[in-house]
């Protein structure tokens, strides 16, 4: 008998949970515009739309804030977090931001040319209008096995090094600003990347000097994947794989609210003097000074010490088995998931859920809407309209992906809250055809999945 292995730690202090009724919540979606980033959180039972700053923090990060230094310049707290980034993920500077998007900003404006390309394993939403909005174009490279959803790939967030030769030939290195790789992929289904895929991403990029930056934001979580499945790891500690991830990049850019376990943060790391000069002579522009960022001293202890607590063997693998957990119980009803099931969330396949709704009438953003109606569940589109328009066409993105995305926030909910929404889950899908597609009577011209519209269509 396989043994059950529990979450190794206990619960301190709980926050209540409000429950809504059937009516209340048809309510509160007519009124958010179908649109599950615009419900009021006092109306949603078990929040799954983000893993991002919904962490709960240990006993020890709470402490630690306390010992805050909120100096305005040279704040002994910088130094803490400083000495964390160096041990864990082993980058000579550190910037730190008001969160990721801070980041990348920083990291766009500095190292972008207009016209140059930015190739990343799929996109990601900030990164890619950060890069756009410098002037850059993004092109992606991430396998082809990464666009189905069914194609049980142990890796499916790797770089497709043939697409990267590609656009060099057509380019030329001086057409590309960096490479750009996330291990995992958030919009691919949280899917990881191999040390080896990252080694020869590296080698790739030695060849035509390139630069590789990671975004490093779930890093820890693929570090996990890299010990299941990669050959040579088993036996290797997290903290280990972790840095000899980040040994294989110049820098990298991060949003602390998710691996960091904090609830507001970023930075961005990198070996390179010239750009951390450049990007701390920007900093102050837009974050503060570049020993704050636009956080406060408690925040900057809160992520030196959640860096430690990411690396934990046991942590790790408790947060991605939760995650398993559920994917596992979906699978076995025949509900429709991106496969194998990452690491910091569930996506459903919107398109094999509701193949009686057209694209255009977005499946994704229609199904979250549903799962809130039926149990108080927030999820959060990850298709079509996430994917915006393209800045040359005006037109649509059509990502082969349309999902929805039931995230995980790490330390905060119990295994039988995920019984709850896999329950609804399996019910709704029991009742797929009477769900019915949306239109779109609001679009923000930038990431206008945050904060469109929609109505149902009769
Ligand atoms: N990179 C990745 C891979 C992310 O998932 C996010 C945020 C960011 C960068 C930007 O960081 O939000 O701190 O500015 N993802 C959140 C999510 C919003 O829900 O997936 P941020």
């Amino acid at each position: 008998m396989s043994r059950t292995i529990a979450e190794p730690y206990k619960i301190k202090m709980v926050e209540p949970l409000r429950t809504t009724t059937h009516e209340e919540r048809e309510h509160a979606i007519k009124e958010a515009g179908y649109n599950t980033f615009l419900l009021h959180s006092d109306d949603v039972y078990i929040d799954l739309l983000t893993d991002s700053g919904t962490n709960g923090m240990s006993n020890i990060q709470w402490s630690k804030m306390f010992l805050g230094d909120e100096s305005y310049a040279g704040a002994s707290s910088y130094y803490v977090l400083e000495e964390a980034m160096r041990e864990i993920y082993g980058f000579k500077h550190l910037i730190p931001t008001h969160q990721g998007r801070g980041a990348e900003h920083l990291t766009s404006i500095t190292r972008v040319k207009p016209g140059q390309y930015v190739p990343m394993n799929m996109y990601f939403t900030t990164t890619r209008a950060h890069v756009e909005m410098a002037g850059g174009i993004f092109y992606d490279c991430i396998i082809d096995e990464a666009h189905d959803t069914k194609i049980l790939h142990p890796f499916k967030g790797n770089v497709d090094i043939a697409k990267l030769q590609k656009l060099v030939d057509e380019v030329g290195p001086e057409g590309i600003a960096y490479l750009n790789v996330a291990p995992p992929v958030n919009m691919a289904g949280g899917q990881p990347m191999s040390m080896k895929n990252l080694r020869e991403v590296r080698a790739f990029a030695d060849r035509y000097k390139l630069p590789v930056i990671y975004d490093a934001t779930r890093a820890a979580e693929n570090a996990y994947f890299i010990q299941q499945r990669e050959e040579g790891y088993k036996d290797k500690k997290i903290k280990d794989i972790f840095r000899e991830m980040m040994s294989l990049a110049d820098g990298c850019t991060v949003s602390a609210k998710k691996d960091n376990i904090v609830n507001i943060g970023g930075f961005m790391a990198t070996n390179d003097d010239y750009y951390a000069l450049k990007a701390r002579e920007l900093v102050v522009v837009f974050e503060g000074m570049p020993t704050y960022g636009g956080l406060a001293g408690r925040d900057l202890e809160a992520m030196a010490q959640g860096m430690h607590e990411m690396v934990d063997d046991a942590y790790i693998a408790s947060r991605i088995r939760q995650v398993e957990y559920l994917g596992q119980r979906l699978i076995d009803a025949g509900v429709p998931v991106m496969q194998p099931i990452g690491g910091h969330a569930v996506f459903l396949d919107a398109t094999a859920f509701l193949p009686h709704i057209p694209q255009e009438n977005f499946p994704a953003q229609a199904l979250a809407a549903a799962l809130y109606v039926d149990s108080g569940v927030r999820s959060m589109e990850r298709g079509i309209v996430s994917a915006g328009r393209d800045p040359k066409t005006g037109k649509d993105n059509k990502p082969k992906l349309e999902l929805v995305r039931l995230t995980i926030p790490r330390r905060v909910y119990t295994n039988l809250h995920m019984d709850v929404v896999a329950e609804s889950c399996i019910e709704l899908y029991k009742h797929r055809e009477q769900i019915k597609g949306l239109k779109m009577v609001y679009e923000p011209e930038s990431l206008r999945f945050f904060q469109a519209r929609f109505e149902p269509l009769p």
